[in-house]
């Protein structure tokens, strides 16, 4: 599978969860949940996957070039459950002094919104053609990480978790029902 293919098809995926679930609360429009899920990913179709860490960013650039501020602001945001921490950005984004600063900047001007932290949880839990949980996700994620990342940058993964899991606890409340399960069933 093409990059570019394995991208667009992690997309449909958050959108289809994201869609799935907004469909069962009263607060959540389901088409824009659908298409915040389809473009959260779209600066990654603009750059090399050694790149890929500036897609955030640019997804929120090209995103408001096109006046779609609301979907820039989910772009920007998708990949930082805790915002600005510092440690995580630093991580996320090798170093990249530059980087950091533009991502910094963009978040200082976002409010977290449920349509934000529904594409946080559903990016974290769909792969390219299957959903799983957060404790997988999390499990895999320092099965594969643990030998390169230091001590501050684990918290920083552990308080993502954290907050992710409250999400969870929120989206559950509303559609009186595990998330889990109703993804399991589409
Ligand atoms: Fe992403």
């Amino acid at each position: 599978m093409t990059r570019n293919l394995a991208i667009l098809q992690h997309s449909s995926m958050v959108a289809k969860a994201a869609y799935e679930i907004a469909q069962r609360t009263t607060e959540i429009d389901k088409h824009l949940a659908y298409q915040c899920g389809m473009l959260h990913d779209v600066g990654k179709l603009y750059l090399p996957s050694e790149e890929s860490y500036k897609h955030p960013y640019l997804g929120y650039e090209i995103m408001q070039k096109n006046s779609e501020y609301f979907v820039a602001q989910i772009c920007v945001s998708h990949a930082f459950p805790v915002f600005a921490a510092e440690d995580y950005l630093e991580y996320y984004c090798h170093g990249d002094r530059a980087e950091i600063k533009k991502i910094k900047g963009a978040l200082a001007n976002v409010e977290r919104n449920i349509y934000i932290e529904l594409i946080q949880f559903c990016d974290k839990i769909s792969g390219v053609n299957s959903f799983m949980s957060l404790d997988e996700k999390f499990t895999l994620y320092k099965y594969k990480k643990n030998k390169t990342i230091d001590d501050n940058v684990a918290e920083a993964i552990k308080r993502n978790y954290s907050v992710l899991s409250q999400i969870k606890g929120r989206l559950d409340e509303m559609i009186q029902d595990d998330v889990y399960l109703v993804l399991k069933s589409i």
